[in-house]
Parts: C-alpha cells; structure tokens; sequence
C-alpha cells in the first residue's frame, strides 16, 4: 500500500479516485493555503504528491517527503511552482493536467476581453454605488471588438480556445509562438503569424497565453507597453509575472494602454495598489479553471497521474 498525499483540499472525485485503489490516502478538508512549515510536515512519507499551484515544490520539500517520493502531480497545467530538474535529480516524476482546463481558461480570457473593451465590471460598481444614472447617447461608451484585432501571445491549446472565440465575436488574430502553428489551424483561424513587436504594435487587444519561466518573466515590461497601441488592452490569464505589474501601472497612469484585464498578479495574492482604484483595469482572482467540471477533471486527471505511477506504468500527462 502506498501513501498518496494531497498537500491540499481537491474535488471528492479525485480522492475517491484514489481510495478506491487501496491506498493509504492523506486528504485534506480545509480549502486554504497551508503554510510552509505544515506542508513540509505533511509531505512526510508520501510516495506520491498531489499539489497545488499555491505550493513551492522544490529540493527541500522533496527532501522533507524523503526518498520514496515516486512522483508529484499538479493540479494545474503550470508548473512554475515545481522545481523540475530537482525532481529529476531525485528520479521524482513530475505531472501536470493539460487539456482539461483549456476550454474554462479561455472562456476567461474571452469574459476578460468584453469586460475591459465594455466597461462591464466599472457599469456593475455604478449600479452597485447607488448613484443616480439614466440611459445616456455618451454614456460609458467602450469599445467594439468587431473587425478589431487580437494578438495571441502562445498560441498553444488556450491561446487557440481563445482564438476561435475571438473570431465568433469577428476579431481577426495574429499571434506569436516559439514557431508557426499547423498551417490548417493557421488557416481555419486566418491567423497570422507575427514577431512580438509587430504583434504588440498592431494588436487591439494583446492576450497573454505562454508559460511562466525564465524566459517569460517580465515579457511584458515598461518597453513592450510602450510599443502598445494606447487604445488597446492587455490580457493576462497566463501567469502574473509574465507582466511588470509597476511598469503596467505607469503605463496605465501614462494613457499607453487604454486597459487591462488581469486574471492573475505578479505577487499573487497581493495586488499591485496601482491598480485598485482604476476603472480601466478587471481585476478577478485567478478564476480561469474555476468551475466545479473543470477542477473535478483537473483533480481527477492528477489522481489517474499518481495510480498510473504507482502502477508501475507511464503517466498520463507527463511534465516533459
Ligand atoms: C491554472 O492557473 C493552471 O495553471 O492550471
């Protein structure tokens, strides 16, 4: 019998799941971020993780699951909270749950876009304040997406979920990748393929879908918002840190942007003050998978991660 430990609360599903497989299984019933100091405790023993985006996987919690740990599988499709090579250095497999959230994650972003380019969440605070208003010619007026164009940042399985809404809504796409995507995909979206700065420049509404990594830290910083169209929007669901938050403020506060829509924070779950009091930023926290089917399949996939390990057979969605 092996030990399965959930580092933190997840859909009934996934523990069945795993309980139903005979294995002692460490399931949690509180949905709050467990501190350091209890989740290095908790790990303890474990041949397999089962964790969360909220929690640092890294040298020292391997160590403290000691050298049994088989495999930790994530309940996210990013995992810039694993420290991936420590996990290979300690034959540790690590997993996540592309796939299933795509579709949720989109929905999102696409929400996010209509939001800011609408003004929808400063027209709810109005009704909300209890202000006098009436119907008015000029009042609230946003901005129409029709014939308007979205650049997609990462056209990997979100960006392109976004993609196809956009063009239902009657936005043209350009995007940029690490290379060009299948030519039918390209095509069924007519979208073009652009160097970052072009797509910067040209975009209406630039989205954010490319993992968080080194690479990607900052890929938006006070250079890039300046290359902005100053009518367009910034969205990210991707990863806070993919955006210099203090450098998207003053490109708020200096009339280079006409918006953001921002689904995730560099300092999650703080939130840069900059950006509280302004009516041309959506602030929401960190939602896009957040549905009961989306996190039922994100647990559940994890747990078929942790059996397949524990089976002796390859993982269903391997970190690679
Ligand atoms: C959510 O942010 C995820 O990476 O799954």
């Amino acid at each position: 019998m092996a030990r399965i430990v959930l580092t933190g609360k997840v859909p009934q599903p996934a523990v069945d799941l795993l309980r139903g497989a005979d294995h002692d299984v460490q399931a949690w019933d509180h949905d709050h971020t467990v501190e350091r100091d209890e989740l290095l405790q908790r790990v303890q023993g474990a041949d397999v993780l089962v964790t969360l985006l909220t929690e640092r996987v890294d040298g020292e919690l391997l160590d403290a699951a000691g050298s049994q740990l088989r495999a930790v599988c994530n309940v996210a499709v990013g995992y810039n909270n694993i420290d991936v090579p420590a996990c290979r250095q300690r034959g540790v497999i690590a997993t996540n749950t592309p796939g299933v959230l795509t579709e949720a994650t989109a929905d999102i972003a696409m929400a996010l876009i209509l939001m800011t380019t609408r003004r929808l969440a400063e027209g709810e605070r109005l009704i909300r304040s209890g202000q006098p208003w009436q119907w008015g010619m000029f009042m609230m007026l946003g901005t129409s997406i029709q014939g308007a164009r979205l650049g997609v940042v990462g056209m990997g399985p979100i960006g392109t979920a976004l993609a196809r809404r956009a063009r239902a809504f009657g936005m043209t796409i350009g995007y940029t990748n690490r290379g060009p995507i299948d030519p039918a995909l390209a095509a069924e979206l007519d979208a073009e393929f652009l160097q970052q700065d072009e797509l910067l420049a040209t975009s209406d509404v630039v989205s954010l879908h490319c993992p968080y990594t080194p690479d990607t830290h900052h890929l938006i910083g006070a250079a890039e918002l300046s290359s902005m169209r100053n009518t367009a929007f910034l969205i990210n669901t991707a990863r806070g840190p993919v955006v210099d938050e203090a450098a998207l403020v003053a490109a708020l506060e200096g009339g280079q942007l006409a918006g953001a829509g921002l689904d995730v924070f560099e300092n999650e779950p703080q939130v840069h003050p900059g950006l509280l009091g302004r009516d041309d930023v959506v602030l929401i926290p960190h939602l896009g998978s957040a549905t009961v089917q989306t996190r039922t399949a994100m647990a559940t996939l994890a747990a078929r991660n942790a059996l397949a390990v524990l089976a002796g057979q390859d993982p269903v969605t391997p970190i690679s």
